[in-house]
């Protein structure tokens, strides 16, 4: 079983989507095994966009992660990494097809919603920037057999 880092933005939690947007990944059968409102400090958002570092944006984005709260989540899924990527669409909004969350519900490119890991490596670096072990939950759903 595959795990991965998912985090509703400051815009998806102003919003109120953050139901909608679980409930996307709970549509397609994916497990939550960890989720928080989490107040991102500045040195926490920069170790989470250290791939960023330098970029022309980071500066602007490291700004829009601390401007309110988020909602951090881990789940789980067979091939999750690649699979929640395509449910949330595109980094770009003019690129991000109808269908994914982004798509769906957003409309300038910085504010898109939603955050999900880009490998299992960088899910596993994010989920330790965010979740303390003892905070993920390990349990079965009994629907799984079907999926
Ligand atoms: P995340 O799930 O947030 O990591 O998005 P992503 O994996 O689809 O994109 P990426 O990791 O390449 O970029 C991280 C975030 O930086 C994006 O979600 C955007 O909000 C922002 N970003 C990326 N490229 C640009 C850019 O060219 N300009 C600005 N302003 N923001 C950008
Ligand atoms: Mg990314």
């Amino acid at each position: 079983m595959d795990r991965t880092f998912l985090m509703v933005k400051p815009d998806g939690v102003q919003r109120g989507l953050i139901g909608r947007i679980i409930s996307r990944l709970e549509d397609k059968g994916f497990k939550m095994t960890a989720g928080k409102l989490v107040q991102v400090s500045r040195e926490q958002a920069e170790r989470h966009y250290a791939e960023h570092v330098g970029k022309p944006f980071f500066e602007e984005l490291v700004g829009f992660i601390t401007s309110g709260p988020v909602f951090a989540m881990v789940w789980e899924g067979d091939n999750i990494v690649t699979l929640s990527r395509l449910l949330i669409g595109k980094t770009q909004v003019t690129e991000a097809l109808p269908g994914t969350i982004r798509g769906d519900f957003a409309a300038h490119t910085p504010f898109n919603l939603i955050h999900g890991s880009d490998s299992p490596e960088s899910a596993e670096r994010e989920i330790a920037n965010f979740f303390m072990p003892e905070e993920s939950i390990r349990y079965e759903k009994s629907v799984a057999t079907w999926m």
